[in-house]
């Protein structure tokens, strides 16, 4: 059994370094080491973190990098890129990496070699998604299916819908995509309500093929569909993807138009597989393998560079830097791109799925914490909504800022007043402003000595409020592929700390099982063994519906 991970000489060295440097000032760092940016910058082709507003100096990366040696970091990554079984809980392999192993080297998991299936789907992927664009795969009536309808939830949904809106440019200009999740009905009729069945295809993407959410809403579709065309339209407008063909078949989904992917693929880790059918779909499949691409280069990267230059270890570290040292709960992801405003939702299900959780590998409860409440929202937005507590709240938010240099509007001069902000924002958080300066500004705007001594500690920013910029050339499928994966590295590497399970989540089941206790209840039997507080409230909802 392992040590656990708060016992051990490097976590303890993080202690009392804490203690010593808590009050040190990023300011101060700077000014005494003119080469800090410089010296807490990495690169990967054309993407750079630049990590240097950052509450660190070099003893506490020397220090944050002994973790990793304590947990036996290198001998982990090697470990998932081989297909060893690290899902322990279910005892599966982890191999979202193997979808983008574009070396096409074999990976095992029991003693077979994955990769050749995982071509295979890629090579279906490709060839329906050239026969829907290019109107050779037509609806029933002979229409061209120019309108795709993703019906899924959680990782099923978030990866697909993150990426199109990304990648937006790049989307065919005669289609549209839409996305049905929720099992709110508005979710299904607010999408077909706008749709042509004749040009509409469905794909219903669950990796279980049980979701109660995916299937209401994909019966609900079929049923419009069935309505409008016939049943034997069904078999034109309908595929599915899921591990599940039994399911697939009992749905009424022909298994021909089923797409697979393995157990050995999370949800939440899911998009490069036929999950991203939609991704490929709109963006065509040479966009698609470029996303795989760049996805690849990260996982070179993470696998083979040294830890103090590797990024996703880098920023797994800074975030337990602040979790476990500084007791920082909360992670805001700040993307400087229209496009890009859903990429902080999808990153909620990636790192909260993954490493909320407070049994360790050991079974035995976690007396450290784990995970991060991460938020976020498209940069200039939420400057205008929560950056107030960013910027002069109690509590300390750590920020990645993403960052791409140029964008594909370079409408009049938008993208540099983004770029200006985007840059600002991190400026300001780490030197925020003394009172003096405060004071300074007021009096050189005339204010009276009143106004002055009114408002100068309202005006005063304490700064020393850290950030990571994290700058791209541009937004492509090949820099998304690469952000995703250096993001589900860093959460991989963060879980290999905590020594949790990043790729169950059995916390997501007991309310599933509850409301299954409840639909009933809903629909007439009477309240049994719930808490008085929940029986009432069914209780009040019958009443109000009646
Ligand atoms: O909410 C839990 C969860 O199992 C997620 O992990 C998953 O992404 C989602 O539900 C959807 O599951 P499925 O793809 O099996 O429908």
């Amino acid at each position: 059994m392992n040590k656990s991970i708060n016992k051990s000489t490097a976590w303890k060295k993080l202690a009392s370094h804490y203690r010593w440097h808590k009050n040190e000032q990023m300011k101060d760092l700077f000014a005494k080491d003119p080469k800090r940016a410089e010296k807490y910058t990495l690169q990967l082709e054309d993407l750079y973190l630049d990590y240097s507003k950052n509450r660190i100096d070099s003893k506490t990366i020397r220090y944050l990098l002994k973790l990793t040696q304590e947990v036996n970091l290198k001998q982990k990554i090697e470990a998932m890129f081989s297909g060893a079984k690290i899902n322990q809980t279910e005892n599966r392999a982890v191999l979202h990496t193997a979808l983008r192993n574009r070396q096409n080297t074999p990976v095992f998991v029991d003693g077979k070699n994955v990769m050749p299936e995982i071509n295979h789907v890629l090579l279906r992927i490709k060839s329906f998604s050239e026969a829907v664009r290019f109107g050779k795969f037509k609806g029933a009536t002979g229409k061209k299916l120019t309108n795709i309808v993703n019906i899924g939830i959680g990782g099923s949904d978030l990866g697909p819908f993150m990426a199109v809106t990304a990648l937006k440019e790049y989307c065919s200009k005669d289609m549209t995509c839409h996305f049905i999740s929720n099992i709110d009905g508005s979710a299904c009729d607010d999408v077909l309500s706008k749709l042509d069945p004749e040009k509409t295809l469905f794909i219903v993407v669950s990796k279980t093929f049980t979701t109660i959410e995916t299937l209401t809403n994909a019966k609900t579709c079929r049923q419009w569909l069935v309505d409008a065309l016939g049943e034997d339209a069904v078999a034109k407008h309908f595929v599915a993807v899921s591990t599940n063909a039994e399911e697939v078949a009992k749905f009424g989904i022909n298994t021909d138009n089923m797409f697979e992917f393995w157990d050995f693929v999370g949800g939440r880790y899911s998009m490069w597989s036929a999950v991203g059918l939609s991704i490929a779909l709109m963006i065509g499949m040479e966009n698609f393998e470029k996303m795989l691409d760049g996805a690849n280069a990260m996982d070179i990267h993470f696998r083979n560079t040294d830890f103090k230059e590797n990024i996703p270890v880098i920023l797994a570290l800074l975030g337990v830097w602040y979790n476990n040292f500084f007791g920082i709960k909360t992670h805001a992801v700040i993307p400087y791109d229209q496009d890009l405003r859903f990429l902080p939702k999808y990153l909620q299900q990636l790192d909260m799925e993954s490493n909320g959780k407070s049994v360790d590998l050991n079974k035995k409860f976690i007396k450290y914490s784990t995970g991060q409440v991460i938020f976020g929202g498209a940069g200039t937005d939420v400057q205008h909504s929560f950056f107030q507590l960013i910027h002069q709240g109690t509590q300390i938010v750590p920020i990645d800022f993403i960052v791409p240099a140029i964008s594909h509007n370079e409408i009049g001069n938008h993208h540099e007043i983004l770029l200006a902000n985007a840059l600002a924002q991190g400026e300001a958080l780490m030197t925020g402003k003394t009172t003096k300066q405060a004071v300074a500004e007021l009096t050189k705007a005339g204010k009276s000595k009143e106004e002055i001594s009114q408002l100068k500690a309202y005006k005063t920013f304490q700064g020393n409020r850290p950030s990571n910029t994290i700058v791209i050339k541009q937004l492509t499928p090949y820099t998304l592929g690469m952000l995703v994966a250096m993001y589900e590295h860093k959460v991989f590497v963060q879980g290999i700390i905590w020594n949790i399970d990043s790729f169950d989540q059995m916390g997501v089941e007991l309310g599933k099982k509850l409301a299954l206790n409840i639909l009933p209840e809903l629909k007439g039997s009477s309240p049994v063994s719930h808490d008085s507080s929940t029986t009432n409230l069914i209780n009040l909802v019958k009443s109000l519906r009646k």
